[in-house]
């Protein structure tokens, strides 16, 4: 199917140029003269590129870069030759690329072709991000994605490595053979060498059964060795072996194994320092580095911050099935300026509790943690090495805990009240002495109700429900089983465990 693009008709002399030569190159092109009708179709058909040709700064073009931004369809902007500063305006409004008047339709076909192959390649592996740093991420990923060379990345802690690790084994050749990831800081030593090589029958305590090693089960695809740089120098030897021979031993095995596997690592701290410091060998160190992608701290790329804020907002609108209208400006300044340790791990955890807890369906300023708000700074604790990893994982836990938590009671909630109340069963204050306040006192009706005093348990509550709904139903068990919301099998079982049968 053809690409298809959209082209605004303000510059009539342009977008008809535009327009043909587009439709020459193999696009499936239409241009649209209405910005009502370019928004609608850009909400409904979802091109892969929009070119606006020109009305740049008209509010209307705004309105529509926004929806283009919404439904992450790239644009591109054809900017008047008297624009003072075309750079500044082409950020200020969002476009995602731009060119000067006059233009030739060859040169922008070629930019809409560049800019729906990025869009693809960002689609397929989920990176987002149009900041400088992160589109050089992408042209190095659809270079070495098709060889089998050893590729090391580098980056802070939720930078986005095994995204890209991901993403490498997905655009290459090897995607439908096993990818196969391994923390190398999670496991001791002696663990660590089985899980990687495997271990044969009574090679140690233990050792009960033969059993394959991720390598072997990684064999055709790729392997992602994880926080390399904390690997023992024991295992660095045997990992230096596997990247020299492509051959390796299960532990307490004679026989060499021969596998074919691309080999993706990635480390938070820099190798090179863990070199210096000797805790790495740096034959290793070169072995690995032949093919190197850096991912810079998203406090180095504050221009992305935007735009994933609005795709986790969506994303999570979605999964947690919110309606949810999106951020307020000065909210979305203060997410730019903050510090961002645990970078976009912890720019996406917030942003889903905030799309959970947040009471306006909406993301104000005054919902954004207060540590953010004031310091710029996003995690109250900072944490160096290792302990920040750990940190930042448990941190991650007693988020994911306390949106659970919150979904669970809301969940709880609508299942209440969505239950019809045909008999009340209500819980009566007690006064000191352990004697139910009179219905004045409490506002009560006299109803059926039942009763709670001090001391109850939860056995004595359900009992004295069940007793006052047969009354009503007259003994009718089938109905007390429905006004109750229990099976009448269940009421069977408790009439019996409650001796009332
Ligand atoms: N550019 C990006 N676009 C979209 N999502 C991203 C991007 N970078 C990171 N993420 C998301 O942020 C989270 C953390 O990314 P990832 O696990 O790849 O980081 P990491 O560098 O491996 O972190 P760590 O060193 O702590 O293991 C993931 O949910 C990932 O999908
Ligand atoms: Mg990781």
């Amino acid at each position: 199917m053809a690409d298809r693009v959209f082209v605004t008709a303000d510059d009539l002399e342009h977008a008809v140029r535009i327009n043909a030569q587009l439709e020459l190159a193999g696009f499936d092109t239409a241009m649209i003269t209405s910005f009502d009708d370019v928004r609608e179709a850009v909400r409904l058909r979802e091109p892969d590129c929009l070119v606006i040709t020109g009305a740049l700064h008209e509010p209307a073009t705004a309105r529509l870069l926004a929806t283009a931004r919404d439904h992450a369809v790239s644009t591109l902007g054809l900017v008047e030759a008297t624009e003072p500063d075309p750079k500044g305006l082409a950020a200020s409004i969002g476009l995602t690329a731009y060119l000067e008047k006059p233009v030739d339709g060859a040169e922008v076909a070629r930019q809409v072709r560049r800019l729906v192959d990025r869009r693809k390649l960002q689609q397929r592996t989920g990176i987002i991000g149009e900041s400088p740093a992160i589109q050089e991420v992408l042209v190095k990923l659809e270079q070495m994605a098709p060889v089998t060379s050893t590729v090391l990345i580098e980056g802070e802690s939720g930078t986005g490595k095994e995204l890209v690790a991901h993403g490498i084994h997905n655009l290459s050749p090897r995607r439908d053979q096993p990818f196969i990831a391994v923390n190398c800081a999670a496991l001791p030593e002696t663990l660590l060498e089985s899980e990687l090589f495997g271990h044969e029958k009574g090679s140690f305590t233990g050792a009960a059964e033969r059993r394959l090693g991720r390598f072997e089960l990684a064999d055709g695809g790729t392997i992602f060795l994880d926080e390399i740089g904390e690997m023992s120098p024991a295992t660095q030897v045997k990992l230096l072996r596997v990247l020299e021979e492509r051959a390796f031993f299960r532990v307490g095995g004679t026989q060499p194994i021969k596998v074919d596997v691309r080999v993706v690592a990635a480390t938070n701290r820099p190798i090179k320092e863990a070199v210096a410091m000797g805790d790495f060998r740096d034959d290793l160190y070169y072995r690995l580095n032949v093919l190197t992608i850096y991912l810079p701290p998203l406090r180095e790329r504050r221009s992305d911050i935007p735009l994933l804020v609005r795709r986790f907002i969506a994303e999570f609108a979605t999964r947690h099935d919110r309606k949810f209208h999106g951020i307020t400006p000065d909210a979305l300044e203060i997410l730019v300026n903050a510090d961002w340790p645990g970078n976009v791990r912890q720019l996406a955890n917030l942003i889903e509790s905030m799309v959970v807890l947040a009471p306006e369906g909406e993301i104000r300023a005054s919902d954004i943690p207060r540590d953010i708000r004031e310091g710029g700074r996003g995690l109250p604790v900072r944490v160096v090495g290792a302990t920040r990893d750990v940190a930042g994982k448990e941190l991650e836990f007693i988020f994911r805990s306390l949106i659970e938590v919150k979904l669970q009671v809301e969940e709880l909630r609508r299942r209440l009240d969505d239950r019809p109340a045909p008999h009340r069963v209500e819980v009566i204050e007690v006064d000191s002495h352990g004697g139910p306040l009179t219905a004045e006192e409490t506002g009560g009706t006299d109803e059926e109700s039942v009763l709670y005093r001090p001391g109850m348990s939860m056995a004595d509550v359900e009992r004295a429900a069940i007793e006052a709904v047969l009354r009503q139903t007259r003994g009718n068990r089938r109905k007390a089983a429905e006004v109750l919301g229990i099976g009448e099998r269940t009421l069977y079982r408790k009439l019996k465990q409650y001796a009332m049968a």
